[in-house]
C-alpha cells in the first residue's frame, strides 16, 4: 500500500545536488499552465501579486528572470507532460543562470520529494494556498537551498489581491477553492485543501470590475462550484446577484456537482436571463456500484433524474459531462451502464478519461487498479465513437438555426474568418465580414460537425 508524501509546511530544504543559482530575484516572470481553468485563474493570480510586488510579466521565456510552472496532478500523463517539460526548461537554466525556476499549483503539492529528486535544480516549490508568499519566497531563493511552501490554509481565499488576466471577451472568476467531496479516484482535496467560498458583495464587484476591463462574459468557477456558501448565501442567490450586473452579457460556471444541485440553482439557471442554457455535470459512470465505490454520493437514476428535472425547467439545455473509464472492479456490465446511459442522456459533448491511479485517494489505498491497460483503452474508444456520434447528430440538428454568437476573435484556421460561442457553448464559425469581436452576432448555420458549428452572419 502506498502512503501520500507528508505535506512539507513553510520551510527551506537543500537541495539535492548543488547548481549555481541567481543570488538576486529580478524582476521579469513568465508563467506556464498546465491543468484545469482553476489553475488559468491562480495564474492570474500569481500575476496580480507578482506585478503588485513589481516584477513585470513577459512572454520570453529564455529572458525571464522567474519562470513559473503552474502544474496539474488530475492523472498520470499530466505529471509526466511537466517533468518532460522539466528537462527542457532546464537546458534553458543553464544558459540563463539568473533565472529562478519555481513549481507551482496541484503536482508541487502532490509530488514534491518526486518533483526534487527529477528536478534537483527547482528553486522554488509553492503550493495552491502559497501564492501570497511569491514575492518573498523569490527574495528568499539561494543557490543552496529550494524554497518549498506546501502549506494548505483552509482560511486562504486571496479575496483582497486583484488577478491580472489577459484581455479578451470571457473571464474566469474562482469563487470557490478547494474541495471537500473526496471522490476515492480524485487527488484534488488533497493538492488544493478543504472548501472555501469566497463573499457574494466581493464577487459582485469583482464582476464590475470584469465590465469596466470589456470583459462580456464571466465563468464562475469551483471544483463543486454550486456548493458555493459564503455563510449566508448560496450558489443560485450569487447567480441571481450576478445576473444583475449591469454590462456583464453572459454567465456560465463549471462544475457543478451532481448532490449539490437544488431547487434555486435550476430555477437560477432557468429565471436568469444572461446564465447560458449549457451546464457541465460529471457522471463519471453509468453503474451505481462503481458510483458507490468512487464515493460520488449519487446513484444512477438520481442523476438521471436531475437531468430529466433540467431538461424540463430549462428548455433546450445543453449538457456536457466528465467521464471515467476501468476504475477499480469496473466489470463490462459496469461498463456497458455507463455506455447505455450516456446513450439515453445524450450529452451535448464530454470528457472522457481512462482512470489513473493515483497516490494518495482513498482508491489507491484501499482498491486494486485491476482493469488492463488494453481493456481500459478499449473501453475509452468505445464511448469516444459513441459520443461523437452523438455529438455529430445533435449538432446536425442545428444546421438551418440561427444561434447569436459572441464574437470572440480569429479562427485558428483562416484569417477570414471569426469563430466564438453561442447560449450552448458551440463553438461556432463565419466569414468575419463587418462582426466586430465582442459583439454578439446572428449566425445561420449552414454546416455541423461533432465539434463545430459553420454559419454566415445574418445581422
Ligand atoms: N470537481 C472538479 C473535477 C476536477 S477533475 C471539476 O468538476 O472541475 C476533472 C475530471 O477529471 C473529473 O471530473 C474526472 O472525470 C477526471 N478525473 C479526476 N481524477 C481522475 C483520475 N484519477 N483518473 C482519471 N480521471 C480522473
Ligand atoms: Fe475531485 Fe470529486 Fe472534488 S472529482 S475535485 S474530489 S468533487
Amino acid at each position: 500500500m502506498k502512503k501520500l508524501l507528508p505535506v512539507y509546511k513553510n520551510e527551506s530544504i537543500p537541495k539535492l545536488q548543488s547548481e549555481s543559482g541567481p543570488q538576486h530575484p529580478k524582476k521579469s516572470f513568465y508563467i506556464e499552465t498546465y491543468g484545469c481553468q482553476m489553475n488559468v485563474s491562480d495564474s492570474e493570480l500569481m500575476t496580480g501579486v507578482l506585478t503588485k510586488a513589481g516584477y513585470e510579466i513577459t512572454n520570453d521565456i529564455n529572458s525571464a528572470n522567474v519562470v513559473l510552472i503552474n502544474t496539474c496532478a488530475i492523472r498520470e500523463n499530466a505529471e509526466e507532460k511537466v517533468l518532460n517539460r522539466l528537462e527542457h526548461l532546464n537546458a534553458i537554466k543553464r544558459r540563463n543562470t539568473e533565472m529562478v525556476l519555481g513549481i507551482c499549483g496541484c503536482m508541487a503539492q502532490h509530488m514534491r520529494t518526486m518533483v526534487l529528486e527529477a528536478a534537483p535544480y527547482i528553486d522554488l516549490i509553492l503550493g495552491p494556498d502559497a501564492y501570497r508568499s511569491l514575492p518573498q519566497a523569490l527574495d528568499s531563493i539561494n543557490s543552496k537551498d529550494t524554497f518549498v511552501n506546501l502549506k494548505l490554509d483552509k482560511s486562504e481565499d486571496y479575496a483582497d489581491i486583484s488577478p491580472i488576466r489577459k484581455d479578451g471577451i470571457r473571464a474566469w472568476l474562482t469563487i470557490q477553492r478547494g474541495c471537500d467531496k473526496m471522490c476515492s479516484f480524485c487527488v484534488v482535496p488533497f493538492t488544493r485543501g478543504r472548501e472555501r467560498s469566497l463573499p457574494i458583495p466581493m464577487l459582485v464587484k469583482e464582476v464590475e470590475s470584469l465590465v469596466d476591463e470589456g470583459f462580456k462574459e464571466v465563468v464562475l468557477l469551483g471544483q463543486t462550484v454550486n456548493s458555493y456558501y459564503d455563510g449566508t448565501h448560496n450558489f443560485g442567490d450569487l447567480l441571481f446577484a450576478i445576473n444583475q450586473v449591469e454590462g456583464i452579457e453572459r454567465i456560465r460556471f463549471t462544475s457543478p456537482h451532481p448532490s449539490d444541485a437544488t431547487k434555486t440553482m435550476i430555477d437560477a439557471i432557468a429565471s436568469c436571463e444572461k446564465v447560458c442554457k449549457q451546464i457541465h455535470l460529471p457522471l463519471q459512470s453509468g453503474s451505481t456500484k462503481i458510483l458507490s465505490d468512487m464515493h460520488r454520493t449519487y446513484t444512477a437514476d438520481e442523476y438521471r433524474e436531475l437531468v430529466f428535472d433540467l431538461r424540463n425547467q430549462i428548455p433546450n439545455l445543453a449538457i456536457s459531462t466528465d467521464i471515467i473509464v476501468g476504475f477499480c472492479g469496473e466489470t463490462e456490465e459496469d461498463f456497458q451502464k455507463t455506455h447505455d446511459l450516456i446513450n439515453e442522456i445524450r450529452y451535448d459533448s464530454a470528457f472522457m478519461f481512462k482512470y489513473s491511479d493515483r497516490n494518495g485517494t482513498l482508491a489507491n489505498r484501499t482498491l486494486k487498479d485491476n482493469v488492463p491497460e488494453e481493456e481500459k483503452i478499449r473501453r475509452l474508444q468505445t464511448i469516444i465513437d459513441l459520443q461523437y456520434r452523438i455529438s455529430h447528430e445533435i449538432n446536425q440538428k442545428r444546421v438551418g438555426e440561427t444561434i447569436q454568437v459572441l464574437v470572440e476573435g480569429e479562427s485558428r484556421k483562416s484569417k477570414a474568418d471569426y469563430f466564438g460561442k453561442d447560449d450552448t457553448f458551440k463553438t461556432t464559425v463565419f466569414p468575419r465580414k463587418n462582426a466586430q469581436i465582442g459583439e454578439t452576432v446572428n449566425v445561420k448555420v449552414h454546416t455541423a460537425s461533432a465539434n463545430t458549428l459553420i454559419g454566415n452572419v445574418t445581422s
